[in-house]
């Protein structure tokens, strides 16, 4: 059975996976970098491509080693080529030609929302609900809001995308302004069950064109607003100096400097989120013919709200989520992902280009 080495480095993980035969995940290493980002509120691409640098050997390693393996086993190598940061990127990429280079074995180049969609469809594949195509899948990270329709033979229609901000960017954006520090997602939606999501009355602008594009940053604008508004300086004082005490704080810590006020401004914002996913999602499936199921995947594929929100019974369909291991950055989607493309010999060549705007079609 072909054993491929998926490398993934196309923001702030540097990951490494060893699939054999489609969906037999021989091992997953992840390298976050989010204690070199975190201080600075979100990702800074010098210090990304650095780590990169830094991570890529021993990640690439220890993926080999954990499935027992070496170079020489593989049948293939896989990186993200696009979208992401340039830098980043080439890091991954490059390793991945050298590895070609020296062992012979072929180059696939994956998209990393490709990558996302593919978690999804391994996943389900070994719980034994497989997803049916073609599906509506929903991409919603820190770089990236995406509905696409995923066909069969990997083939992708875009639906809508943000014209703005990305979902997950939202979250970071306003819990940094909010003095919860970076990433964003995990923090707020913790506590968002603390709150009233239907205390504050957000409103989100209607789209002009293409109805089923997304925008973010009205929302993070009133938050900003409301946070101005209301004279919240010295609440958000004492959550940084939490932060710079202690890095990683507990649930019982930030609620203990969180007033009930702003726990309705978190679950407000997050439940605005997640109803404006979840009425773009619902109108896609209902406008695209032939729909047969739902994937959201996705760093904010994380958010609970979301999960809960976005059912089979709410949209009518079956609904995927990967796992929250695989929902985030990771090499188990990029090895997936260049499956299909090894079975039908779409190598890509030694001079193949880091591409960080490229499209998913
Ligand atoms: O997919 P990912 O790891 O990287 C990108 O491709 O961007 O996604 C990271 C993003 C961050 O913006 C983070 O705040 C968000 O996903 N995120 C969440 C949650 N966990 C991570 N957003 C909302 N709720 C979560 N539980
Ligand atoms: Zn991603």
């Amino acid at each position: 059975m072909a054993r491929i080495l998926g490398i993934e480095s196309s923001c702030d993980e540097t990951a490494a996976s060893v699939i054999e035969g489609e969906t037999n995940v021989l091992s997953s290493v992840v390298a976050s970098q989010l204690s070199v980002h975190a201080k600075y509120g979100g990702v800074v691409p010098e210090l990304a491509s650095r780590e990169h640098l830094r991570a890529i050997v021993p990640v690439v390693r220890e993926a080999l080693e954990k499935a027992n393996l070496t170079v020489r086993d593989l049948d293939a190598v896989a990186a993200t080529s696009g979208p992401g940061l340039a830098g980043a990127l080439l890091v991954g990429l490059t390793y991945a030609k050298a590895i070609s280079f020296a062992t012979g074995i072929p180059l696939i180049t994956v998209n990393h929302i490709e990558g996302h969609i593919h978690a999804v469809i391994l996943e389900s594949a070994l719980r034994g609900d497989p997803v049916e195509l073609p599906a509506l899948a929903l991409i919603v990270s820190g770089g990236h809001t995406h509905m696409f329709e995923a066909h069969a033979v990997g083939g992708y229609r875009l639906l809508g995308r943000t014209r703005d901000d990305a979902a997950g960017e939202a979250f970071d954006k306003v819990a940094k302004l909010l003095g919860f520090g970076y990433p964003g997602g995990p923090v707020v939606d913790r506590l968002a069950p603390f709150g009233n999501p239907r205390a504050v009355p957000f409103t989100l602008a209607k789209m002009k064109g293409n109805t089923l594009d997304f925008s973010f940053s009205g929302l993070k604008t009133a938050v900003l607003r409301w946070v101005e508004s209301r004279e919240m300086g010295a609440e958000i004082g004492v959550r940084k100096e939490l932060l710079q005490r202690t890095p990683v704080p507990t649930d019982t810590e930030w609620l203990a400097v969180t007033p009930p006020a702003t726990l309705d401004l978190l679950a407000s914002f997050q439940a605005t989120v997640v109803d404006e996913l979840l009425r773009h999602a619902l109108s896609a499936a209902d406008r695209t013919e032939g729909i047969r199921s739902v994937i959201v995947s996705g760093g904010v594929a994380c958010n609970s709200g979301l999960r809960l929100a976005v059912n089979s019974r709410t949209v009518g369909l079956p609904v995927h989520f990967p796992s929250r291991a695989l929902s985030t950055d990771n090499a188990v989607m990029i090895a997936a992902a260049a499956f299909p493309k090894f079975r039908r010999g779409e190598f890509a060549s030694l001079d193949a280009a880091a591409e960080p705007n490229l499209a998913l079609q």
